[in-house]
Formats: structure tokens, C-alpha cells, sequence
């Protein structure tokens, strides 16, 4: 079934909510409204996206109505030092819609990949345009079966779920409120709140064994810096700070 859009926009009327049955990708939509001056808390949902953008000039898989995928403006007071809390302020919204909608436990890895059970559910891209910033988020809801061959394999909420069909409508809902929540949180707290928050909320920020994606350095994670970058104990000796990309669980014992 097709997203209920008037379900949505009597639940959410203070956001302004595009649809659209199928989209190249919700991203590209979105920078449009971006650019014509749409305001905070835009959103453009899609029921199929034919080319659907992941990290990293990767894909994201989007077939129609079993996912969320969607794009919001958000004009957050952040400086461009510490624009990498914008992600994990995303991931952290997207975890407590998902939890509150399904009573689903998730996992965040830096910077905010959505895991259960170390599978991957849902993904998100961030966009700096002109002021704003173009949240890409993708939920993987009703999939019964996901295709195989990622770096991280992945799952979704129904197969979590043990084949509970999930609404798509109340997932997005929790997440615009929780995104009200981390906004506003970010408003009158300052980064602090979201990077303490995010460092109890993942499993992976501080003491986990890791393999930085980029530069395929070993070590154990130490934290977040003050502006939401990662920490890491390199095998070396060597503190690194992870700026870009990605890490993943390393299982190799320490040579
Ligand atoms: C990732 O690679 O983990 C991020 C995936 C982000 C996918 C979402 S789906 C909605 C929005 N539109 C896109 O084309 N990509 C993002």
C-alpha cells in the first residue's frame, strides 16, 4: 500500500511533507525545495526511489512501499566545525522513532548507521546546501528478504520483527517528533548534550575493536572530540581522529 500522506499531514501538520510515488531520489527533490527557500522541517517522501544514493557513492536499495525514504531540510545553529553532529543528532532521532514505533532495541555505529543485531536497518546522508542541510534517511520497514552482497548485511524491521507488518505512516511520525526533540535540544543545550548521548546510545563509540574504512587503520574506539568526530586508539599508539567515511567491527585478534 501507498504511503497515507493525508494520515501524515493531519499527525504532522506543522511540517510541510512532499510525496511522491517513485523519485530518481528524495535527495535531489529536497535540494530542489532547499534552494527555492522551503523551510526547516521539509520533508519529500518517496514510495520507490529508482536511484537511491548511500555513503560513500554507494546505492541504497529502494524498492516501492516496503521502506522509508525521505529527505528533510534542517537549518540547525551549528557552525561548519561542528557540522558531524548534525549526523549523529539524525542517528539518535532515528533510533528513538524506531524504538518508540516497533519497541525495537538499535544499535548506532559511528557516524549513524542503524543496526540490529549488527545488521544494518537504516542509513542516512547528510548534504550541506547554501544554510541548510539535506537529511537523506532510509529505513528498511517491510522487506521480507534484502539482497545479499553489502559490506554490511542487512535487515529490516519486519524480519526483526519475526514478519510483523510495520506502519511506514507511524515511524515517520516518531521521527519528525523526535527530530523536534534533538533539535530543540541542540538549541538550547549547545553539542554537548548530543555527542554525551551518542556516546551511551552506541555501542561502537568508546571501547569497541575497529577497522577505519578509509584508511584501513586498526584499533579500539576512545570517544567522540568536541565537534562529533571519533577517537580512536590505533594499533600504532597513535590517536587518530576519524573525520570521513566509516568504521566497522574488526574480529582479528591483535597481532
Ligand atoms: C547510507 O549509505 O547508509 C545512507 C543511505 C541513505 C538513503 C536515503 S533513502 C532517502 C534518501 N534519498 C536517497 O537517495 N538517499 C537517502
Amino acid at each position: 500500500m501507498p504511503l497515507d500522506i493525508d494520515k501524515l499531514q493531519a499527525r504532522r501538520p506543522q511540517n510541510e511533507i512532499y510525496y511522491f510515488q517513485t523519485l530518481g531520489s528524495t535527495m535531489v527533490e529536497a535540494t530542489r525545495f532547499a534552494t527555492c527557500g522551503a523551510p526547516h522541517g521539509t520533508i519529500v517522501l518517496a514510495d520507490e526511489q529508482t536511484e537511491g544514493i548511500g555513503r560513500l557513492g554507494r546505492s541504497w536499495q529502494s524498492q516501492p512501499e516496503v521502506g522509508i525514504y525521505c529527505s528533510i531540510l534542517l537549518r540547525l545553529p551549528l557552525s561548519p566545525a561542528n557540522l558531524p553532529v548534525a549526523s549523529l543528532l539524525l542517528g539518535l532521532a532515528t533510533v528513538e522513532a524506531i524504538q518508540k514505533s516497533t519497541q525495537l532495541a538499535c544499535d548506532l555505529r559511528w557516524p549513524n548507521d542503524v543496526l540490529i543485531d549488527e545488521l544494518k536497518v537504516a542509513g542516512i546522508l547528510t548534504h550541506l546546501v547554501e544554510t541548510y542541510i539535506v537529511a537523506g534517511i532510509g529505513i528498511n520497514v517491510n522487506q521480507s528478504v534484502l539482497p545479499g552482497g553489502f559490506r554490511t548485511p542487512a535487515t529490516s524491521l519486519r524480519i526483526q520483527s519475526n514478519g510483523r507488518v510495520q506502519s511506514r505512516e507511524e515511524i515517520v511520525v516518531s521521527l519528525l517528533e523526535s527530530l523536534d526533540f534533538f533539535c530543540s535540544m541542540l538549541a538550547t543545550e549547545g553539542t554537548s548534550s548530543i555527542l554525551r548521548i551518542f556516546n551511551s546510545a552506541s555501542s561502537y563509540a568508546i571501547n569497541r575493536r575497529v577497522i577505519v574504512e578509509e584508511s584501513g587503520t586498526r584499533g579500539i574506539t576512545a570517544g567522540l572530540d568536541e565537534n562529533g568526530f571519533l577517537l580512536l586508539h590505533s594499533d600504532a599508539g597513535e590517536i587518530e581522529r576519524v573525520a570521513t567515511g566509516g568504521i566497522r567491527p574488526d574480529y582479528q585478534l591483535r597481532a
